[in-house]
């Protein structure tokens, strides 16, 4: 009979075997160099390494929706920091020198489409590249998913890949609401009442984001805009740079 002694042995085993058979221990620094030679790149070698095809298939392209979303987010990045030397994230309502209700944050996209120089421009191009980057993002965990290349060994480098979805959406969510309109307005009660649907702590959360739960007094700005310039890149960096160090260390799973 099994000995608990054994039991741990066997699982120990079991955990060092599954981490080994992924991430192998090689020297990584080598792999700076072209190691494909030496076997240790590829896990497994890529089926076009592995019987010497010259092949170039049809569909390459879709193996850049990766590299496309990571591009869409650096134009984001630089486009979202001039975007930020002039805006103001403030959403409370104050009365306008017209006698209407405005805010400071919508006040500050009019500036920045109106009398910053490129600002219409600037503004576009994050808006677009937003767009891009979702339904790249989208795409390429199709790619991913119809190539079968989630399968051993990158089973965690799809799991990275749910979380970046979650965090691309969620920036997605947090720019939608910064202009501080009517439209943001509509975005912003939608998740309020989500969130209140929640159970037990369905109300405290709603509290935590928006700050006001039943008249929206605009407090929400400041917090979603912490969301969208901080803590979303934080976090999101953090998870691309691994998910695509995953990539170099395993390289990427060719069609079969
Ligand atoms: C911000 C979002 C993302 C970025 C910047 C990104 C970037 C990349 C890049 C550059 C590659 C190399 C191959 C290629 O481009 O097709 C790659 C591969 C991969 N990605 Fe992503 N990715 C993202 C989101 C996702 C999502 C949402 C999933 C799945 C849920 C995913 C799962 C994978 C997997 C499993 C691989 C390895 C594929 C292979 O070896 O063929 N990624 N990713």
């Amino acid at each position: 009979m099994a000995t608990t002694g054994d039991i741990r042995k066997d699982t120990g085993r079991t955990v060092f075997g599954w981490i080994k058979s992924r991430f192998p221990t090689v020297p990584y620094a080598d792999l700076t160099r072209v190691v494909v030679e030496t076997d240790q790149r590829q896990l497994p070698r890529s089926h076009a390494e592995k019987y010497e095809l010259k092949t170039i298939w049809y569909w390459y392209p879709l193996y850049c929706l990766g590299g496309i979303s990571f591009i869409a987010f650096i134009v984001l990045t630089i486009t979202g920091i001039l975007l930020g030397f002039f805006y103001i994230p403030d959403g409370r309502l104050e009365l306008g020198a017209s006698g209407d209700l405005t805010n400071p944050a919508w006040r500050s996209m009019l500036t920045i489409m109106n009398d910053i120089p490129f600002g219409f421009i600037i503004r576009g191009m994050h808006h677009w590249a937003a767009h891009i980057m979702i339904a790249a993002v989208f795409l390429h965990m199709c790619r991913v998913y119809f190539t079968g290349a989630y399968k051993k060994p990158r089973e965690l480098n799809w799991l990275l890949g749910v979380l970046l979805i979650l965090i691309t959406i969620m920036f997605g969510y947090s720019g939608y609401l910064l202009p501080a309109n009517a439209v943001s307005e509509g975005a912003a009660n939608i998740l309020i009442n989500m969130s209140r649907a929640s159970p037990v702590i369905g109300d405290q959360l709603a509290t935590l984001l928006f700050g006001d739960i039943s008249t929206l007094s605009g407090r929400y700005i400041l917090r979603w805009y912490w969301i969208d310039v901080f803590i979303l890149p934080l976090v999101g960096t953090a998870l691309m740079v691994l998910h695509m160090g995953l990539v170099w260390l395993q390289g990427v799973a060719e069609p079969h």
